[in-house]
């Protein structure tokens, strides 16, 4: 039999997609698993695909099989098991030999790994795949980290398995060591900060306004035909219009308000804060999950205060036309702080990241695809931006959108509807576009309890207040 041109390890539901997808693209794949009986099973159930598949019962025939430099797909659980795999191929592998870690690694550990694996002759990739079982299986978005050796190694096996944008596959190499694996990172920090802020606007038409799932449902499909044209959009329809078929209502309304986490939004908004880059909506978005976690404290506090939610009152067609646009705002102000925060990692790692390559390769594939990162890619091509906001197409829609998600959070405040990412998104928004802030009163205080000096607006160097001998407490 002819050499595979790629291997894989763990043939979990993600594992098993991707070598289906490989094989089925016309590249022959050795696969391994650590339970060898679902080697087997993975073989016999690959159809027509049989022969492009290679089961290995041992590493060792793993690495026999596949075409030197031996790239390998590691796609097991995020964390030790990686580096179990990766000790157990290092013994196996020969000089120049690619390990390709596909898991939603933390970056830094994709740094260590990098370093460890250069230091023993093999060389190591930092993939992050986007896209869930679907994208795996019929063409995900894949951020790739490494070199750029190893990534021309697997770049035509990579370039085929990937989504297509209008003919343009999505997959790019970003960058050495963590870019992959950090840029996928920030994808999912956008992903949390996208779900969360269409979960208010999904909580102001329940809540608010008293509108039935069903009738959320259609509202978000039309919106899925205009500007917020996305997978996210396009997938809350169909949550919402779907069925228990256990009990027959709603589904959404059998399912518990508690949302989960696997650690990548968590990620994202440590790193936003160790860059420096202010990135609220995402920040908002992860602590919005953990808040939801909390159900007993909730019902508790629910009948301590007895508050409840007033009902969102006036025009229904036109509070519809701004939950839109507001929705649109909040979007632009969290891409905004997802890219700012790529932009500093960029500088700050060395990886000198392709913005517009990476809002490009999301354009398919992945979880957050949409029509809108094509304006994102476009607005990066015209030239540097310190922010998107700054971009001029973008100057102009958020002016048009920017009201509309004012009216909504302060309509949502009053009706004590819960809005942590759009209100983020809006108080980021305002303070971004103020020249004059307030933290001269900041500078100030600081000064005043511990001397910290401040800057003055007419005179050069630092300077401190007349606070006399009560200052610095
Ligand atoms: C993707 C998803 C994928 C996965 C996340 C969900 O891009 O395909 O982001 O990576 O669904 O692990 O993350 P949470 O479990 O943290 O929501």
């Amino acid at each position: 039999m002819a050499e595979a041109e790629i291997g894989l390890i763990g043939l979990g539901v993600m594992g098993s997609n991707l070598a289906l997808n490989i094989a089925e693209n016309g590249h022959r794949i050795a696969v391994f698993n650590r339970t060898t009986s679902r080697t087997g099973e993975f073989h016999a159930q690959a159809g027509s695909l049989q022969d492009m598949v290679v089961p290995c019962e041992t590493i060792e025939d793993l690495a026999a099989a596949i075409r030197p430099p031996r790239p390998v797909i590691i796609m097991v659980q995020a964390g030790q098991a990686v580096d179990e795999q990766i000790a157990h191929l290092r013994g196996v592998l020969s000089e120049n030999d690619i390990v390709i870690d596909a898991g939603n690694a933390n970056f830094h550990d994709t740094m260590r790994r990098f370093k460890d694996l250069e230091n023993s002759g093999l060389t190591f990739i930092g993939m992050g795949v986007s896209g869930g079982e679907e994208g795996a299986r019929h063409g995900p978005s894949i951020m790739v980290g490494g070199t750029e050796a190893s990534w021309k190694r697997v770049e035509k096996v990579l370039t085929a398995i990937s989504a297509k944008y209008e003919g343009e596959p999505c997959v790019a190499w970003l960058g050495t060591d963590g870019a992959g694996h950090f840029v996928k990172t920030i994808h999912n920090g956008i992903e949390y900060a996208d779900m969360q802020m269409i979960a208010e606007i999904y909580g102001v038409l329940r809540d608010g306004l008293g509108m039935g799932p069903k009738e959320i449902a259609s509202v978000f499909a039309t919106w899925n035909k205009g500007r917020l044209n996305s997978y996210l959009i396009e997938i809350t329809a169909s949550v919402l219009a779907a069925d228990d078929p256990k009990t027959g209502k709603p589904m959404v309304d059998m399912i518990l308000d508690r949302a989960g986490q696997k650690g990548t939004g968590k990620w994202s908004a440590i790193e936003a804060q160790q860059l420096g880059i202010p990135a609220t909506a995402i920040e908002a978005a992860v602590a919005a999950r953990v808040i939801s976690s909390l159900k007993d404290e909730r019902v508790a506090a629910e009948k301590a205060y007895g508050m409840g939610v007033s009902p969102v009152s006036g025009n229904r067609d036109a509070i519809l036309a701004d939950l839109e646009l507001a929705l649109f705002a909040g979007k632009i102000a969290a891409y905004a702080q997802g890219f700012a925060v790529m932009s500093a990692a960029s500088e700050e790692f060395d990886w000198n990241l392709p913005l517009p390559t990476i809002a490009k390769i999301w354009r398919a594939g992945c979880i957050i695809r949409s029509q809108f990162l094509d304006t994102i890619a476009t607005a990066f091509n015209a030239g540097p931006v310190a922010n998107l906001l700054m971009a001029p197409d973008f100057v102009q829609m958020m002016k048009e959108a920017n009201p509309a998600l004012r009216r909504i959070v302060a309509r949502a405040a009053e009706a004590g509807l819960p809005t942590p990412a759009l209100s983020s998104a809006l108080a980021y928004f305002d303070s971004y576009r103020l020249g004059r802030g307030t933290s001269n009163l900041i500078q100030a205080q600081r000064d005043f309890f511990g001397a910290h000096g401040f800057e003055r607006i007419d005179a050069d160097g630092a300077h401190h207040g007349p606070w006399g001998s009560g200052a610095a407490g």
